[in-house]
């Protein structure tokens, strides 16, 4: 994470200041201006300026003016654009840290915070000249007397969760194989306390996974099924519940090959419902939710290797169900079948996978929301819901009515993992709900995983998507 939220009782004259105000509130100026440079406030509010930068002898003050919006959901959205405009500001200036001050009486400080954060977010990992790219900006001071110390550090953990699961996207094949994957996990697992337990291809073959084997065939580098626990003393849940992230670290559509340009180019993100899963583990555990949180993890690339598994192939499941592969393409569904079918030793309360599954989910609501869809109860669905505009991560409801499952009979074995031309996302989802028995939902966040141009806040290539909204959901599950 580049930048860190830091809380502060008081500041000083040569702090840097960002004010958060509205429109024409004058509340702040006599503490802060000058009679000239209120007059130059004034002047720029009624021009319906939003941004004023203001050099004083020893700092810089940013005025921020934001519209009232009546519903709180947008007006945190509004917050955390406005930021992501600050951040290019801070940048342009040669800013590194900054003090908050929110006038605007509506406790804003959180939503801003969230898009200094993420805004300023990077990866330079790869680059030669660093330092020089890096932002120069780095911490930002949230006064008590806006929000309490405790929801800053809270802050801190879940955004480092969401910074965590971008870099995870965003590290090529490359470096990021399964192997490395469940590296990434453990070291993870360290700094937030949970539990961390990697099955390698010895024991997915003991334990005869014969999805996720299946899809590995093609490749070198050896499949993993990470198993992650929290599990503190007091929880609010008797049984676990249960996350499962698709972690496919690479997919090339193995031998039914994707072509290379605006498809395979970007299959890095393929392990971004996995990543999101971890994020949301590392923030949960390292806030010390009060609740016991498993995730499972299968990983491998897909790759049309010599011994691949080819269309037309009979797979033994990890379930024993069988299934006729017709695309060696839809391979997720192969692997999260397997990890579903593991959730169930559990007896859990509720089980949620996390998958960059179909283009198809894609198409329907492109990089603003991910489908969702499953067994679990109209209210839970209704809490997962309301996590997502929370945190602007929204989600809309796929039916899976059992129509939809005769497209994946097959001739050959108990089911095919491929259905027809159409409602592909549903299709998809019907597949896993064959695996599942147990309150389950399904999210497909094929379109908002990944970004090809920055949007606000989010920045391009991997985007973090899920973490705060399985961390909000378990939030409000917990309280
Ligand atoms: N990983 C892809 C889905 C995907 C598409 C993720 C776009 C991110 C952005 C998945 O494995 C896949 O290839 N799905 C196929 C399934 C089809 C062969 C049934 C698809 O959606 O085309
Ligand atoms: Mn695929
Ligand atoms: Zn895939």
């Amino acid at each position: 994470m580049t930048t860190v939220l830091r809380s502060n009782n008081n500041y000083n004259q040569s702090n840097h200041l960002i004010i958060l105000s509205y429109q024409n509130q004058r509340t702040w100026f006599a503490s802060l201006l000058t009679e000239t440079e209120q007059k130059i406030v004034q002047k720029a509010m009624d021009k319906g300026t939003k941004q004023l930068i203001l050099p004083q002898l020893e700092r810089f003050i940013i005025i921020e003016l934001i519209e009232a919006v009546d519903n709180r959901p947008d007006l945190e959205e509004k917050t955390r654009c406005i930021a992501a405009k600050t951040v290019a500001s801070l940048r342009k200036h040669h800013l590194e840290e900054a003090v908050l001050l929110d006038y605007t009486k509506d406790n804003l400080s959180a939503s801003y915070a969230e898009g200094i954060v993420l805004a300023n977010y990077q990866f330079l990992k790869y680059f030669k000249e660093k330092d020089t790219l890096k932002s120069s900006f780095h911490t930002l001071h949230l006064l008590t007397q806006f929000i309490p110390s405790n929801e800053v550090a809270l802050l801190n953990t879940l955004f480092e969760g969401v910074c965590a699961a971008r870099d995870l996207v965003n590290e090529p094949l490359s470096y990021l194989t399964a192997v490395q994957l469940s590296e990434e996990i453990k070291r993870l697992g360290k700094a937030a306390n949970f539990s961390v337990n990697v099955l390698d291809k010895a024991a997915i073959e003991a334990l005869k996974m014969g999805g996720l084997l299946a899809v590995n065939k093609g490749s070198l580098d050896p499949p993993t099924f990470s198993i992650l626990e929290w599990k503190p003393a007091q929880t609010v849940n008797k049984k676990p519940i249960v996350l499962v992230g698709k972690g496919v670290v690479y997919d090339t559509g193995g031998l039914s090959l994707k072509p290379t340009a605006n498809s395979m180019d970007f299959m890095k993100c393929d392990m971004a419902g996995a990543a999101g899963v971890i994020g949301a583990m590392y923030a949960v555990a390292k806030a010390a939710l009060p609740v016991h949180l498993i995730c499972l993890v299968p990983s491998t690339d897909n790759r049309p290797g010599l011994n691949a598994y080819a269309p037309g192939d009979v797979v033994t499941m990890y379930s024993g169900s069988t299934v006729e592969v017709l695309n060696t393409d839809a391979e997720g569904r192969m692997l999260l079948a397997d990890a579903l079918h593991y959730a169930k030793q559990y007896d859990p309360e509720l089980v949620i996978d996390m998958a960059t599954l179909t283009g198809s989910a894609a198409h329907a609501l492109g990089s603003q929301g991910a489908v969702f869809m499953g067994t679990a109860s109209h209210q839970t669905k209704k809490a997962l819901s309301r996590a997502g505009i929370k945190t602007q991560e929204r989600l809309v409801e796929f039916p899976l009515w059992k129509e939809y499952a005769e497209q994946l009979k097959s001739d050959v074995a108990d089911l095919k993992n491929l259905g027809g031309p159409m409602a592909g996302a549903i299709t998809a989802g019907k597949f896993l709900e064959h695996f599942t028995a147990y309150d389950w939902l399904h999210i497909d966040m094929a379109g908002p995983a990944y970004l090809h141009h920055e949007d606000a806040y989010r920045t391009k290539g991997g985007t973090g998507y899920g973490v705060q909204l399985i961390y909000h959901f378990l939030l409000d599950y917990t309280t």
